[in-house]
């Protein structure tokens, strides 16, 4: 992000008041966490999960400052680098596509702008390829 022009979604906070401001992606993240809950094929990347909730609280918060919002997460936990953050998780490419598959069935839930949906879920997939290639999992 950086280059972008007024208007643009990246711009300043443009993404988070397309996605409905903190209320609307509170909701976004309540959605991937239910998703991530009744899919089956999602349950072991759920189970990786030692606390939900704070999840949910964490995830909201990040993805407010990655939208060009406050900076709720660092206000709260600190510093925070996403892949490092994932380091320790075997996650490999079955559950980065599931968890990419709990985001977009999230975003399809939302009642936002389809040109939003379809920038949102192109982004999401630059800092979740990041996890892929740093985690713990063994690569085949
Ligand atoms: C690629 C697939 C991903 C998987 C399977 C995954 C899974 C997880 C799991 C299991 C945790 C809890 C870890 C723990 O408490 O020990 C977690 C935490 C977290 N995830 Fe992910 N994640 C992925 C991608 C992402 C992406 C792309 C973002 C942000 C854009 C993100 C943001 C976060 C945040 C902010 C936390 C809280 C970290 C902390 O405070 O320690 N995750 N993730």
């Amino acid at each position: 992000m950086g280059d972008q022009q007024p208007g643009e979604y990246g711009f300043e906070d443009a993404s988070l008041r397309a996605m409905g401001g903190e209320a609307g992606l509170r909701q976004l993240v309540d959605h991937f966490y239910d998703l991530m809950a009744e899919l089956p094929e999602a349950a072991n990347v759920l189970v990786m999960h030692p606390d939900v909730p704070l999840a949910r609280d964490k995830l909201a918060a990040f993805l407010t400052g990655w939208l060009g919002g406050p900076k709720r997460y660092s206000e709260r936990w600190g510093t925070i680098r996403i892949p490092a953050a994932h380091a320790h998780l075997p996650i490999g490419q079955a559950e980065h596509d599931v968890w990419l598959a709990c985001m977009d069935g999230a975003v399809d839930r939302m009642p936002v702008a389809a040109d939003f949906k379809a920038y949102f879920k192109r982004e999401i997939r630059v800092p979740a390829a990041r996890v892929l290639a740093t985690s713990a999992c063994p690569k085949s």
